[in-house]
C-alpha cells in the first residue's frame, strides 16, 4: 500500500478504516507539534532539504525536497510482510506470530515499547541547540534530518501504544511528551539520554555510538513475536542507517582535518590552530562508547531471559543463528571481576543475552575505528585511535562497582581520580571543543575544525542550499 499524503496522518496501516484510533492519534498530534515547537530544533528556518518516507518498498521509499520543518509529514509506516510469519525463537517457536497482544505479555510489551519510544524524542531534545553552531549548511541539514526522523520514530511507538494498549497506552503516549531530557523532576528513562549533546563532536559521537545502540535494540524488537512491533522496527532501521552514516562520516571528517592540521603545523598540539587534538577525539570516543555500553543493561539478566523465552525480544539476526533458538541447554561466558581480577564466568546462555547483544555491538563499533585509523594512515599520521575496554567508565552491570582503565587494568579509586582526565574529556577539553563551535551558514563554506564531506546529499553538491534560514 503506497502512502496517501492528503491524509492528516500519512500511514500505511489503513488508519481511515479505524475511526476511533484515527481520532485518538489526531488528538495526540497537536500535543506532538507543540512539543516539537518548544523542544525541537531551536534555530528558525524557512525550509530544509529533507527526505520524507513515501513508501516502504525495496526501491524508492523516500523522496527529497525543501520542506518547512513544522510541516514535515510525520507518519506511521510499517514494513510489509506476508500473513504467515512464524515466531522464530523461544518456547512458542514455530507458532504464528501475534497480530494482537497476548494478555499475559501486555505489561512487558508495553514497557519495552515505552522505553524505546522514550529515547526517540529525548535525542531531539538533547540536540535542540546544536543548529546554532553548525559547521556547514550540509551538517545543519543532516542534524534536522535526524531530528525529524527521531520524531517519526516517536510516532511509530505512539501508534503501537494507541492501537494495541488501550487507555494505558494512551496515557503512556502522553507521558512520552512530558518527560524531558535532563529534567530534574521527570527525566528521560535511560541515563545516556539525559546527557547533554553540547557540541558537534559529541553529536557525531552520539550518532555513531548511541544511535548504533538503537540499531541493536531495534534489531532485537524486529524479531519480536508481536508482529506490528516487528514490522515497525524493521522500517525504523531503514531510517536509522542514515543517522549512523552522519556519525561515521562526521568523525571521519574531524579526524581528517585533525590529521591535516598535525601535518601542516608539525605538532600534535593543534588546539591553537583551531583543531581538535587527536587525544581529545580519543577521550570523546571513550566517553560515548562507555555510556552507550551501559544501554545494554546488566550482562546477566533474568528479564532478558524471560523476554526471549516468551518471544518478545530476540537476538541480533536471530534467524541466521545456527542453534535451536530456544537455548535452554546452552551455556555462554560473561565477563566478571572476581577477587580483584578480570575473568569470565560460565552461565546459562539465556541469562547472557544482553552480553550477547553487547558483543555484536562491540564488533560493529570496531569497524568505525578501522575507518578512522585508515584516515590517519592515509594522511601519514603515525597514531591510532582505539576502543577502550568494555569495563571502562561503566555505571551499569558487572563493572559498575569497579574502576577499569581503557587498557583493561583494574585500579583503585585514587588512581582513577588521578588519571580520569587523561581518559575522559576534561573541563579544559570540553571548553576547547566548545570554543570551536561557531556557525557557518554560507553555502559551500565549512568550519576550520572539520573537513568537508566527500559527497553531498541525494546527489546534490556540497555548496547546495540545503537549508534556508528564517
Ligand atoms: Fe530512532
Ligand atoms: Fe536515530
Amino acid at each position: 500500500m503506497s502512502i496517501d499524503y492528503s491524509e492528516k496522518i500519512p500511514n500505511n496501516v489503513d488508519l481511515a478504516g479505524d475511526r476511533k484510533l484515527q481520532r485518538a492519534l489526531e488528538s495526540w498530534q497537536p500535543n506532538f507539534l507543540n512539543w516539537w515547537k518548544t523542544m525541537g530544533p531551536a534555530v528558525p528556518t524557512q525550509d530544509v532539504y529533507l527526505r520524507t518516507a513515501v513508501d516502504v518498498g525495496k526501491e524508492g521509499w523516500a523522496q527529497f525536497g525543501h520542506v518547512a520543518m513544522e510541516e514535515y509529514r510525520w507518519g506511521v509506516f510499517l514494513a510489509e510482510r506476508g500473513d504467515d510469519r512464524r515466531i522464530a525463537f523461544g518456547e512458542q517457536k514455530g507458532e504464528p506470530a501475534w497480530q494482537q497482544v497476548p494478555g499475559e505479555y501486555r505489561a512487558d510489551l508495553q514497557r519495552l515499547i515505552v522505553i524505546q519510544g522514550d529515547t526517540e524524542p529525548a535525542s531531539v531534545e538533547q540536540q535542540r541547540r546544536l543548529g546554532e553552531t553548525a559547521p556547514s549548511l550540509y551538517d545543519l541539514r543532516n542534524l534536522f534530518q535526524v531530528n525529524v526522523e527521531e520524531g517519526r520514530h516517536l510516532w511509530a511507538m505512539v501508534y503501537l501504544l494507541h492501537a494495541y494498549f488501550g487507555r494505558n497506552g494512551r496515557e503512556e503516549a502522553e507521558a512520552l511528551l512530558h518527560r524531558n531530557s535532563g529534567d530534574l523532576d521527570s527525566p528521560r528513562i535511560l541515563g545516556a539520554f539525559n546527557e547533554e549533546t553540547p557540541d558537534w563532536l559529541s553529536f557525531f559521537m552520539f550518532t555513531y555510538f548511541t544511535d548504533r545502540d538503537g540499531k541493536y535494540q531495534l534489531g532485537t524488537l524486529k524479531e519480536s513475536a508481536f508482529d506490528p512491533l516487528s514490522r515497525t522496527c524493521e522500517f525504523m532501521l531503514k531510517e536509522e542507517a542514515h543517522h549512523m552514516f552522519v556519525g561515521t562520516t562526521g568523525v571521519d571528517r574531524v579526524v581528517a582535518r585533525t590529521a591535516e592540521l598535525m601535518r601542516e603545523h608539525d605538532t600534535e598540539d593543534i588546539a591553537p590552530h583551531g583543531g581538535v587534538p587527536l587525544d581529545v577525539i580519543q577521550k570523546y570516543i571513550n566517553f560515548h562508547y562507555s555510556v552507550s555500553l551501559d544501554l545494554f543493561g546488566s550482562e546477566k539478566s533474568t528479564n532478558a531471559a524471560n523476554y526471549f523465552t516468551a518471544g518478545l525480544k530476540g537476538r541480533w539476526q536471530e534467524e541466521r543463528r545456527r542453534d535451536d533458538h530456544v537455548l535452554t541447554d546452552d551455556a555462554a561466558s560473561v565477563d566478571v571481576v572476581r577477587d580483584g581480577v578480570l575473568t569470565t564466568d560460565e552461565v546459562p546462555a539465556l541469562l547472557a543475552l544482553n552480553h550477547d547483544l553487547r558483543n555484536e555491538y562491540v564488533k560493529d563499533c570496531h569497524s568505525g575505528l578501522k575507518r578512522w585509523n585508515r584516515v590517519l594512515e592515509k594522511a601519514g599520521v603515525d597514531r591510532t585511535l582505539t576502543l577502550p575496554h568494555v569495563g571502562f567508565n561503566r555505571h551499569v552491570g558487572l563493572f559498575a562497582d569497579h574502576h577499569i582503565t581503557p587498557a583493561g587494568e583494574l585500579v583503585g579509586a585514587d588512581a582513577w581520580e588521578a588519571k580520569k582526565d587523561r581518559w575522559l574529556p576534561s573541563e579544559a577539553d570540553k571548553t576547547h571543543v566548545r570554543s570551536l563551535m561557531r556557525p557557518v551558514y554560507e553555502p559551500g563554506k565549512i568550519a576550520g575544525w572539520i573537513a568537508p564531506p566527500t559527497n553531498g546529499i541525494n546527489g546534490q553538491p556540497f555548496d547546495y542550499e540545503y537549508v534556508h534560514l528564517a
